[in-house]
C-alpha cells in the first residue's frame, strides 16, 4: 500500500491521533508528521510538510498517474489546510465531509490529499472517508482531461 503522510494542527490533533491507529491498523504505512501536542499552532506549516513528502513522491509523475503516496491534512473545518494545500502546484487536496465526496474526488480528480474538519465531522465517517479515499483508483478518460487542466 501507498505511504501516508499525516499532518494537523491542534484542532485537529485527535481526529489526526484516531486516523494513525484506524489506518496503521489497516495496513497503511503511515507517517505522522505531527504536531505531537495540543499546543495551538499554524495549519499552514503542517500542510506544507505533507505536502511537500507527497511531491516528493510523485518525482516528476503525470498529473493522471496514481498517486505515489498520500496525504490526509486535519484542522477544525478542514478548510484552512484545503487552502494551504492547494496553493501548492502539483497538489490537489479535496476537503470531504461524506463518503461520496471521497470517492467522486478520486475516481474524478485524483486527489492527492484528503483534508478532514475535525469540528465538522464525527470520528466514524472521518475514518470511513480516509479508507475510501485510500482504496478507490482514478477513473481517467475525460476526466484526465479536466485535470489536466487544473495543473495547465
Ligand atoms: C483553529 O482554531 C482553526 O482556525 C483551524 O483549525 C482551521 O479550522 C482553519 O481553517
Amino acid at each position: 500500500m501507498a505511504i501516508v503522510y499525516i499532518g494537523s494542527d491542534h484542532a485537529g490533533l485527535g481526529l489526526k491521533a484516531a486516523l494513525v491507529k484506524r489506518l496503521s491498523e489497516t495496513g497503511h504505512d503511515v507517517r505522522d508528521l505531527g504536531p505531537a501536542t495540543a499546543e495551538s499552532c499554524d495549519y499552514p506549516v503542517y500542510a506544507k510538510k505533507v505536502c511537500k513528502k507527497v511531491l516528493a513522491d510523485a518525482d516528476g509523475a503525470a498529473p493522471g498517474d496514481d498517486p505515489a503516496s498520500y496525504g490526509i491534512l486535519v484542522c477544525g473545518t478542514g478548510i484552512g489546510m484545503s487552502m494551504a494545500a492547494n496553493h501548492i502546484p502539483g497538489i490537489r487536496a479535496a476537503l470531504c465531509g461524506c463518503e461520496f465526496q471521497a470517492r467522486a474526488t478520486r475516481r474524478h480528480n485524483n486527489a492527492n490529499v484528503l483534508c478532514l474538519g475535525e469540528r465538522v465531522t464525527g470520528q466514524g465517517v472521518a475514518l470511513d472517508i480516509a479508507e475510501l479515499f485510500l482504496s478507490t483508483a482514478f477513473e481517467g478518460g475525460r476526466h484526465l482531461r479536466r485535470v489536466n487542466q487544473i495543473e495547465g
